[in-house]
């Protein structure tokens, strides 16, 4: 196990063998020099390669200073944004904070709520929140690299107006604070205008890789986790995984070389199964990363997740007997952060008393260890990724060895990790159909 995480491959064969594996390890050396040359496709958006080791604690402190203003004068904080600038720091908040944040009391909680807008066009869901922000002290994070996208853009137009009738226009300056490109797009252009404070997404950072930026550090610091803490994790496993590209050394490109034998053997679906409610939107988050890296010139890995056990009285069926395409990669937890026995009972009425004095995290880890099992006999091979603990370091770890693998997955498979022209299509038939300016030729 390095210090953070420990990836165990062992029910991986015999669909992958080692000689396989390392059959494939002059590849990975070629993508591994490509990324640390700044060579190879979309080279132009490796910033966050090295950003843990480059981010210097001046700006962390600015993010700080600003996270300690709102977490003092706010009762409700609005992140607005969508996909790579919102996942990130709801994964993050779900991985360290307290799993009811929001219903604890303001004093036990030391911040605000947090809620999430403009990853949907949901009226009804709009609706809700303007209710439950009224009368409420709210600050808004507007996040959006390109400052363009409609659905984040929609929800701060709505907001807006609904905090200056609450604080008057000054107030509601104080209170809004924009993440977005350094250069260009509305947002930027507004928050220029409005005078609201900006922070800068690099331009050589595409916004699934932006975690570790503005765009996830200022929510996540807002919530009250240790962002120093998160990016010295995040080092650690920069380093590691930029000196050594050896499969037996970098455990990223370990688990990246083993999903693209799967995908050469016609596994075309993984499955991301959480065996921890606070790892739910984490594997959400890597589902994004997956999907948009790799997902595009007819190739790709359809990245899925679950949340075990209760997805395996859902979807458990279909993995054991289903359509044999997949493979499985849980994601688990040593040590939660409480151990929680399981009580005696007198009578033994449901019959548990065989696991009294039993941790929920020993039950736990038998309903993982039977799915392991299970599922390999059924012929879905897996392996496990732990992450030792659920502190701001280990978190800062896992993102960056998630950026890691997947770019380096998708080099294997020879496409461009940090595009997405593909989720263009849509956005065009949109605006045609919504008669935007600049779009009536699409129309004819
Ligand atoms: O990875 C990406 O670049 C995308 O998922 C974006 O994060 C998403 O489309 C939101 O874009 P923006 O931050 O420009 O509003």
């Amino acid at each position: 196990m390095t210090e953070s995480l420990e990836l165990d491959t062992d029910p991986i064969q015999p669909f992958v063998t080692e000689q396989e594996l390392a059959g494939l390890q002059p590849e990975v050396d070629r993508v591994h020099q490509d990324l640390e040359s700044g060579k190879g496709p979309g080279s132009e958006f490796l910033g966050w390669l090295h950003l843990p080791s480059q981010t210097t604690p001046d700006q962390l402190k600015e993010i700080e200073n600003s996270a300690a203003w709102i977490r003092e004068h706010c009762e409700a904080f609005v992140s607005i944004g969508i996909g790579g600038s919102y996942l990130g720091a709801k994964a993050a908040i779900d991985f360290g904070c307290h799993a009811f944040l929001n219903q604890l009391s303001p004093a036990a909680r030391g911040g605000p709520i947090m809620l999430f807008a403009g990853h949907h066009i949901s009226s009804d869901s709009l609706h809700d929140l303007l209710q439950i922000l009224e009368n409420k002290k709210v600050c808004l994070n507007v996040i959006s690299k390109s400052g363009t996208t409609t659905e984040p853009a929609i929800a701060f137009r709505l907001l807006k107006p609904f905090m200056e009738k609450q604080f008057g226009a000054e107030e509601t300056r104080r209170r809004i604070f924009v993440t977005t490109d350094p250069d260009k797009g509305a947002l930027k252009q507004l928050a220029d205008e409005e005078g609201y404070q900006r922070f800068v997404i690099p331009g050589n950072v595409g916004g699934r890789y932006s975690v570790l930026t503005p765009v996830g550090l200022l929510p996540i610091a807002v919530a009250g986790l240790d962002i120093k803490a998160i990016m010295a994790g995040a080092a650690d496993c920069e380093q590691q995984t930029s000196n050594h590209s050896g499969l037996d050394q970098n455990p990223a490109y370990r688990y990246a070389a083993i999903r693209n034998m799967f995908y050469r053997k016609g596994k075309t679906l993984e499955l991301m199964a959480a065996f921890h409610p606070a790892l739910k939107t984490m594997v959400e988050w890597w589902r994004q990363l997956a999907g948009e890296s790799e997902g595009k010139d007819g190739k790709g890995i359809f990245p899925a997740s679950a949340e075990y056990p209760g997805d395996l009285h859902s979807l458990g069926q279909w993995v054991q007997e289903g359509h044999r395409i997949l493979f499985e990669t849980f994601l688990r937890v040593a040590a939660s952060n409480h151990a929680v026995p399981i009580p005696e009972s007198p009578e033994d009425r449901d019959g548990l008393n065989y696991l009294a004095s039993k941790s929920l995290d020993e039950v736990n880890d038998k309903a993982w260890q039977g799915t392991a099992r299970a599922h390999l006999e059924g012929g879905v091979p897996n392996m496990t990724l732990t992450v030792k603990d659920r502190s701001a370091h280990t978190l800062g770890y896992l993102f960056y060895f998630f950026q890691r693998a997947i770019a380096l997955s998708a080099g294997l498979m020879g496409v461009n990790p940090f595009d997405q022209p593909g989720v263009e299509l849509y956005k065009t038939n949109m605006f045609r159909l919504l008669n935007k300016p600049g779009y009536e030729k699409e129309n004819k």
